[in-house]
């Protein structure tokens, strides 16, 4: 792969974005005309690149993806079928209660249905949340170094946002609660924490929300809470029972190995999710998603199998960058941050060229990370022998 193909590509890549910082006929010092200024400002969501995109754009062969925490066994087989058996029926509008799934869900976790919403992704639901909870001039709060959404769509929402740096890449909520005022409505805690997989304890977090003010609510995302082993981080559902403000946030796209079709719910209080309810369009999960959740949940061995694979993943990874003499970040997740010593956007580049697509760090301000997603034995072993050779 040669240089020059590298920087048609990034060229390719700035093109895509083509109003940021662009003086012209529609923009009025690099604003977009017409366009709100809080929108204006937001930099766009650069998600993981595609398996699709890396071929097309560099022409690399046998390219393995582990930049968007993905189940790297691909999609459950009963998954597949429910699907399979669903087509038929596309035609028609799915039921917008989603009853069947939402009892399932409330079944497992021993909550009301009335108490959990669906929608496209977890990303829909944190717009969502802050669509119904935020209003102009209040307060959102959320770990500097975490989830991009939160911001994102708390700032669209009119909010201020205050961003709390984490201790030791974990969320710090001695200062997360220390910024709560009587403005403050949102405060977002991501459990395990993305970028770093690290978790807060159940310690921590029963003494932050015994100390927060009724007004204040908590959305908690557990995205990736059924790869914990950590017996110290709790689980969102139990303060939820206990009567806490908390709205706990988690999706099919992980663990699940559905990020394709987009399935994403929300647990909270019913009178909560009634009044979300309003605002969420009627019809956001669709009907392929609805039958491929229900099946996986039954897919006990696509389950097992899953949980095994990451923590021998896990395991792996650890042996590994031990050797090199990296320093990692322990994980309660399906992925690694580690550092690399070296530019974060160099390695990352130099790993694409060998066929694997990890996260570069820097839209975390982390100069020399790179976030891997824990893959089969065969995909970690690839992305040790690649790091190794760019390293
Ligand atoms: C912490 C966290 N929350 C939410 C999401 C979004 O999940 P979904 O695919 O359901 O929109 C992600 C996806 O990367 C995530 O890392």
């Amino acid at each position: 792969m040669s240089l020059r193909t590298l920087y048609t590509y990034y060229v390719r890549e700035l093109k895509r974005f083509p109003v940021v910082g662009r003086k012209g006929k529609f923009c009025v010092a690099g604003n977009l005309a017409g366009v709100k200024p809080v929108v204006n400002k937001l930099t766009p969501y650069i998600p993981g690149k595609s398996i699709e995109e890396v071929a097309r754009e560099l022409g690399v062969k046998e390219i393995i993806k582990l930049a968007s925490n993905e189940n790297p066994l691909g999609p459950s087989r009963l998954a597949m079928e429910a699907i399979q058996d669903e087509l038929a029926n596309i035609s028609q509008y799915p039921d917008n209660t989603n009853r069947v799934l939402r009892e399932e869900l409330a079944r497992r976790v021993g909550l009301d249905s009335a108490a959990i919403a669906l929608a496209n992704g977890e990303d829909n639901i944190i717009t969502v949340v802050a669509q119904t909870f935020l209003e102009p001039g209040e307060r959102a709060i959320i770990p500097a170094m975490s989830f991009p959404p939160y911001r994102t769509m708390s700032l669209v929402s009119g909010a201020e946002v205050v961003e709390i740096p984490l201790q030791d890449f974990r969320q710090d909520l001695l200062a997360t609660a220390k910024a709560v005022n009587e403005r403050t409505k949102l405060v977002f805690i991501c459990n395990p924490n993305n970028p770093t997989g690290t978790g807060v304890s159940e310690k921590e977090l029963t003494a932050f929300l015994n100390d927060l003010p009724r007004h204040v609510f908590v959305a908690l995302d557990e995205a990736y809470c059924e790869y914990v082993e950590d017996p110290a981080i709790p689980n969102g559902v139990d303060y939820l029972k206990q009567g806490y403000n908390v709205l706990v946030m988690r999706t099919f796209s992980k663990f699940y190995g559905l990020a394709g079709l987009r399935i994403g719910y929300i647990m909270a209080d019913p009178v909560y999710i009634e009044a979300m309810l309003k605002i969420k369009e009627p019809f956001a999960l669709n009907r392929l998603g609805d039958r491929a959740a229900l099946a996986v949940l039954a897919d006990e061995e696509y389950q097992a199998q899953t949980r095994a694979i990451n923590r021998q993943g896990k395991a792996f990874l650890y042996r590994e960058l031990k050797r090199l003499g990296l320093q990692y970040v322990p994980t309660e997740a399906n992925f690694i941050l580690l550092d690399t010593g070296r530019p974060t956007r160099e390695v990352h580049d130099q790993l694409l060229l060998r066929g694997v697509i990890v996260r570069p760090t820097f839209s975390w301000g982390l100069a020399t990370h790179i976030r891997v997603t824990i893959g089969t034995q065969e995909q970690n072993e690839r992305f040790i022998k690649a790091l190794e050779e760019v390293l």
